[in-house]
């Protein structure tokens, strides 16, 4: 068996198990879109008291509150990707990565309007400040670092066309490298915001730093084989 031969069987294989660019975009994109939009589909159910869903006694905590959850799982779950991708040679994972970010930032977005609207009054109470609103991200830390997550990831959101990849280059990637710094920012947010329980927030910290830890692993590991 020549190798010309031997490597197109291999090829066979690869692209045999892989799905096309094309069952990508018209099944695994739609599907995980209606995934993605199942924590959101619960709380709608919750907050008009159908299909028996209960937000409990206080339920703009628990919106507030599952909102936040969601936006820091969202963050995670992309940062996964590019892991996931290189380890278990799946290429195509790439091509979820811009849903999976643009739902984090849309549940950070509806987190942030959840406490101001519905927490703070805004639209809604007459007595609303917006006073009242700076003083609370200015003087409550934990407010501060999901406030300045909220903005940064403010850039990533209307840079994630590919108009704009295309636009920046090189600078794109550098850019979206704020993602771990937002990461950061959300979980320390957690962290700060929690009162007594902490392991909750200190598992998210465990997985960001598997990931963060697996990223800077895999870029040294290139570079020295780049040397060699
Ligand atoms: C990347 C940005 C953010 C992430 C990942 C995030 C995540 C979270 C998480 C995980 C929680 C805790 C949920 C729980 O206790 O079960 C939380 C709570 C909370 N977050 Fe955020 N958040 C972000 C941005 C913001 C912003 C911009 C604001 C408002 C300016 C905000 C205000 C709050 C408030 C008020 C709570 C609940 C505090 C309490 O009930 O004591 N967050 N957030």
């Amino acid at each position: 068996m020549n190798a010309s031969t031997s490597s197109a069987r291999t090829e066979t294989k690869v692209t045999s198990t892989m799905p096309s660019a094309n069952t990508v975009r018209r099944v695994y994109k739609p599907l995980l879109f209606i995934v993605c939009l199942l924590p959101l589909i619960w709380l709608t159910a919750g907050a008009f008291n159908v299909a028996g869903v209960d937000l409990g006694v206080d339920p703009v905590a628990k919106v507030l509150h599952q909102l936040g959850q969601w936006s820091l799982r969202f963050i995670l779950i992309t940062l996964c990707v590019t892991p996931l991708r290189v380890t278990l040679g799946w290429p195509w994972l790439v091509m979820l990565r811009r849903m999976l970010g643009l739902f984090a930032f849309t549940y950070v977005l509806l987190h942030f309007l959840t406490w101001l609207i519905l927490d703070q009054g805004f639209l809604l109470d007459s007595g609303f400040s917006w006073h009242s609103i700076i003083k609370d991200i200015i003087k409550r830390p934990y407010i501060t670092i999901g406030f300045t997550a909220l903005l940064l990831l403010i850039p990533l959101a209307t840079t994630s066309t590919n108009g704009m990849m295309r636009r920046l280059g090189k600078r794109w990637k550098q850019l979206h490298r704020l993602i771990y710094v937002i990461a950061i920012l959300g979980v320390w947010h957690y962290y700060w915001e929690v009162k007594r329980d902490v392991r909750e927030p200190l598992l998210y910290a465990a997985i960001l730093a598997l990931l963060l830890g697996w990223r800077y692993w895999h870029s040294h590991r290139h570079a020295t084989k780049a040397l060699s």
